[in-house]
């Protein structure tokens, strides 16, 4: 098929992705009115990408775009309408049995809300057990030390362990669920926007955290979010999002440095201060942009989705859709470039 499909399959016949979406698309049926016609909309039209090896991939785009049903997707929390997704060249659909738990522990996601993630009636102590008994980790009786190290590895007190979820802040419930994660010692940890609901002075102590995580024994991340700033700290590559497809793919540095579609262009221009800093103090940098607001998913412009919005629009833009293609080291699909 296109640039993009053949460069995806020389790196996965070279074994450098940990996982790897194919064309994969969400169905949801649309709120309708008494019509019987059945509609649907596609929260995720023909996604491809890899995550690679010891390597962090971001995904950014406005609220909407069709984020966390990827993440649930790529997870095995929800399955797509089509398309595959491998985990080590396996697909992760056809996984049954000791296969499946074994992916269920190498495979570990962090939400944005990390109370809703904690059951509230267990102890932090029981919850950080849970995994070790879950996936039989540790002998009984080496659980509590394993623990122990895991809450000071996230820089809380042991005192912690014998608490419950309400009694800690936001910032400290992340830190929690980092940890409940890390468990485990997955190789895969999927954060789907899990800074946003905290303060932003909490935010850069937990950006520390993953920074270290990322540093240390094998790990590759999926990390969501809306900061543009934080994306570029983090991470080694970058997926652009928009109304369910990606318009945007390459290295965070150059796609940073030089960016290539148009929406990129806008979300960049409107995030103008973009290194981050640990002692950053100011908001976040959020990935809305200054100029229109992106349609509803239900009625997703035709030709390039964008075009509505698109400065640099011209003749095929509004009848024909451009397809992810390889454009000076990063993939675009914009007609600009096709
Ligand atoms: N279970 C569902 N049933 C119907 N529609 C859904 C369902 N889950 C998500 N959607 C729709 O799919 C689209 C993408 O939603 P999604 O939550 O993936 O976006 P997002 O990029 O994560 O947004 P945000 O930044 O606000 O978290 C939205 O239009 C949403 O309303
Ligand atoms: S294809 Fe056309 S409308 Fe779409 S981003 Fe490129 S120039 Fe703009
Ligand atoms: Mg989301």
């Amino acid at each position: 098929m296109e640039d993009n499909t053949e460069n995806m399959n020389e790196a996965a016949a070279n074994g450098e992705f940990l996982l790897e979406a194919r064309e994969i698309t969400k169905h949801f049926p649309a709120r309708s009115g008494l019509g019987k016609t059945r509609k649907f909309i596609s929260a995720v039209d023909g996604v491809s990408f890899g995550v690679r090896h010891n390597s962090v991939f971001a995904i950014v785009g406005e609220s909407g775009c069709g984020k966390s049903t990827l993440a649930r997707m790529i997870i095995r929390l929800l399955k797509p309408s089509s398309g595959t997704v491998l985990f080590k060249g396996n697909d992760l659909l056809a996984m049954e049995g000791e296969e499946l738990l074994a992916f269920r522990r190498s495979a570990q996601i962090i939400f944005q809300d990390p109370f809703a993630s904690l059951n509230p009636r267990m102890r932090i102590m029981d919850a950080l057990a849970e995994p070790y008994r879950i996936h039989k980790l540790a002998p009984r009786n080496e659980i509590g030390a394993r623990v122990a190290e895991l809450i000071s590895k996230v820089g809380l007190n042991e005192d912690a362990l014998s608490k419950y979820p309400h009694e800690f802040s936001g910032g400290q419930r992340q830190r929690i669920c980092i940890a409940r994660a890390l468990s485990v010692s997955p190789e895969l940890i999927v954060a789907d926007e899990p800074l946003s609901a905290l303060d932003v002075s909490i935010q850069a102590q937990i950006i520390n955290l993953l920074q270290d995580i990322r540093k240390g024994p094998a790990i590759s991340m999926v990390f969501i979010s809306h900061d543009l700033r934080v994306v570029r700290y983090l991470s080694d590559e970058v997926a652009i999002m928009y109304l369910g497809r990606i318009v945007e793919r390459g290295a965070t540095e150059g796609l940073f440095s030089d960016p290539k579609h148009p929406y990129t262009e806008m979300l960049l221009s409107s995030a103008p201060k973009l290194k981050y800093s640990r002692e950053e103090s100011s908001k976040g940098l959020s990935c809305r942009p200054a100029s229109g607001d992106m349609p509803g998913i239900v009625d997703i412009p035709a030709g390039c989705p964008f075009h509505p919005r698109c400065p640099k629009r011209f003749e095929p833009c509004d009848k024909l859709r451009p397809e992810l293609k390889a454009s000076g080291g990063s993939f675009v699909a914009c007609h600009l470039y096709q």
